[in-house]
């Protein structure tokens, strides 16, 4: 493993100051985020907007919370990225201004290079199969609290993100072939650099917030995501061609600052583990339904969904397994998923 300091933080005395005015004290009894009742709520920034999965189940997530504590433990969750992009909510987290995000895993790539192994093609076949270890730390190891010395958070658990394809403004793209020369936005981190290059086209390390204008003033020609982003960034309005290249099941990660998690105690923090749980159960279950309806949604709307050879796809990826996957501990990480998984 390896983990970068991007995210040191400048002082013990910082940390400590942050961490109080991000819990508002102790568990017991103080005052809350948001003025009302004993309670402590926190936030949690989430990109996704208030008609996806993600924002339905970490509301519902919240409400257990906040039931099965007697209101000591609330969360009000931020949708829109109004609280930054994946890049910044981080930042935000490690400081303690806020308390959750949600962040997918190349953005905790770049802070341990271990977390490479769930953006990888392949190593997921299916959103049963990811789903049945991504919230199971029994095989996934130490993964999800590496970063909570370097970076002062945690990872609680994993969501989908389901299968990632390609979109783009023209014509459907039946192979690599097609992809060349053509930009195409990534989220920022090597690994999906390199899945661009490797498909002969040409990486635009972006914003998820951005990509739209991105799209419709040229400066990419298409991007790779899931239907129900698809559909819910509006992105079929300005790439209405898909192309079921199938080449990743993606992850999303909630992440926990740690002096938040720290303040709770051993029963609030079960509650919290298990209303987690809970949330993401309930996610996997709207999950196929978000889908179908993306996908009617956007057809409504003037968008192509094609099937394509998408084992072209994987074939010319497939030497990313053995360019990235390369330390011990990574290798540990992928052995243990395959072996719960295959
Ligand atoms: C998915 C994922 C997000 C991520 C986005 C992206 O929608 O759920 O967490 O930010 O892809 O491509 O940036």
């Amino acid at each position: 493993m390896r983990t970068t300091s991007r995210l040191a933080l400048t002082g013990i005395a910082t940390v400590a100051a942050l961490t109080l005015a991000a819990c508002g004290g102790s568990s017991e009894g103080s005052e809350s985020g948001d003025g009302g009742g004993d309670g402590k709520t926190m936030k949690l920034a989430l990109n996704q907007n208030e008609e996806h999965p993600s924002f339905i189940a970490l509301e519902a997530f919240g409400e257990e919370l906040s039931e099965a504590t007697d209101g000591r433990w609330d969360i009000e969750v931020h949708p829109n990225a109004t609280l930054g992009a994946q890049d910044e909510t981080i930042q935000l987290v490690s400081d303690g201004g806020v308390d959750l995000s949600i962040v997918s895993a190349p953005q905790l790539e770049n802070l341990n290079d271990d977390f490479v192994v769930f953006s990888l093609p392949t190593v997921f076949d299916s959103v049963e199969s990811q789903m049945s270890v991504i919230n199971d730390q029994e095989v996934l190891g130490d993964v999800y609290s590496s970063l909570e010395e370097s970076s002062n958070f945690s990872v609680i658990g994993g969501l989908t993100q389901g299968a990632r394809s390609f979109y783009v403004e023209d014509g459907p793209i039946e192979t690599p072939a097609d992809m060349a020369g053509k930009k195409i936005r990534v989220q920022e981190s090597p690994v999906f650099i390199a899945m661009i290059e490797a498909l002969g086209a040409s990486p635009t390390p972006m914003a998820y917030g951005e990509v739209y204008t991105g799209l419709q003033s040229g400066v990419i020609d298409g991007a790779e995501n899931n239907e129900v982003s698809y559909f819910t960034q509006k992105h079929f309005e300005v790439a209405p061609f898909w192309s079921y290249s199938n080449h990743l099941v993606g992850a999303d990660f909630l992440i926990a600052n740690t002096g938040t998690l720290d303040s709770m105690s051993e029963e609030d923090r079960a509650a919290f583990d298990e209303a987690w749980q809970n949330a993401a159960d309930n996610h996997t279950e709207l999950w196929g339904e978000a889908t179908e309806s993306a996908i009617a949604d956007a057809e409504a709307g003037g968008a192509t969904f094609s099937e394509v050879d998408a084992a072209s796809f994987t074939e010319a990826l497939s030497p990313l397994i053995d360019q990235f996957v390369t330390t011990d501990s990574q290798k540990a990480l992928l052995e243990a998923i395959k072996g719960a998984t295959e």
